[in-house]
């Protein structure tokens, strides 16, 4: 589903410097697999996910998911692939906070021209998957940081993507939160999606519906 081969990643700092933020990075996710990435603040989590969901693009090296070669797709291709393919669940949400629940979650739905009622039906969708369905009218600021992550969750799966990034999803969320977050990923994985989730969460070590854990150190992968 997600093939990497030396793959790098070097940051532009200020005028002549560079910064190697992903070194030789090789390494694949099968489909219907829920794989950890594990590291450490600074450890380039962030950067591999943005790159494999089609957000940044890679120095060098071969990227490829859901058999396209994702660095050399042109922009329009490029967002057709992150429309379809890609469900992203960003650590800090990335919500409008003055907009409804309902009207965060269709955001992804506006390029498609849909009719109202199908909006309607991927949306309560959605919803239900992320098991947020009673808070669909209420105005998004007046959530607790666990119904606002189960928002961002629907969000990412109003397109139903085969593939589910979620980036540091437990960072904000206390135990109880964490939890529901766990059997909505073992739901998602039960409806054959295939999910990558960065964390330094240990709750993550143990989970049978985990197939992989991949440590990351100073943007190099243990092999
Ligand atoms: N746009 C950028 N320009 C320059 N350096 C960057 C940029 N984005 C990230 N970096 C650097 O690359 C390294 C990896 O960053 P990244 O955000 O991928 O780490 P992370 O593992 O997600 O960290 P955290 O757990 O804190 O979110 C860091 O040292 C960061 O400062
Ligand atoms: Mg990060």
């Amino acid at each position: 589903m997600i093939q990497i081969q030396g793959l790098n990643k070097i940051y532009n700092v200020g005028l002549q410097n560079e910064f190697v933020a992903l070194k030789n990075i090789n390494f694949e996710v099968l489909p219907n697999s829920m794989v950890v990435l594990k590291g450490i603040s600074g450890s380039g989590k962030s950067t591999l996910l943005s790159i494999i969901g089609g957000m940044n693009k890679p120095t060098s090296g071969e990227i490829i998911v859901e058999e396209k070669h994702i660095a050399k797709l042109p922009d329009l291709h490029l967002s057709n692939f992150r429309a379809n393919s890609i469900g992203f669940v960003f650590q800090s949400f990335h919500l409008i906070d003055d907009l409804s629940v309902f009207d965060n979650i269709s955001v992804p739905l506006i390029p498609l021209a849909l009719s109202s009622k199908q909006i309607e039906q991927k949306v309560a969708r959605a919803m239900k998957i992320a098991n947020i369905s009673h808070k669909l009218h209420e105005i998004t600021k007046k959530l607790s940081g666990g119904e606002k992550q189960r928002v961002a969750i629907a969000r990412a799966l109003v397109n139903d993507p085969n593939i589910i990034l979620l980036d540091e999803p437990t960072a904000n969320l206390d135990s109880t939160n964490s939890q529901k977050l766990i059997a909505i990923l073992q739901e998602l994985k039960t409806l054959g999606k295939t999910i990558l989730v960065s964390t330094h969460d240990s709750l993550f070590d143990t989970l049978d519906c985990v197939d992989k854990i991949v440590h990351i150190h100073d943007g190099c992968i243990d092999e």
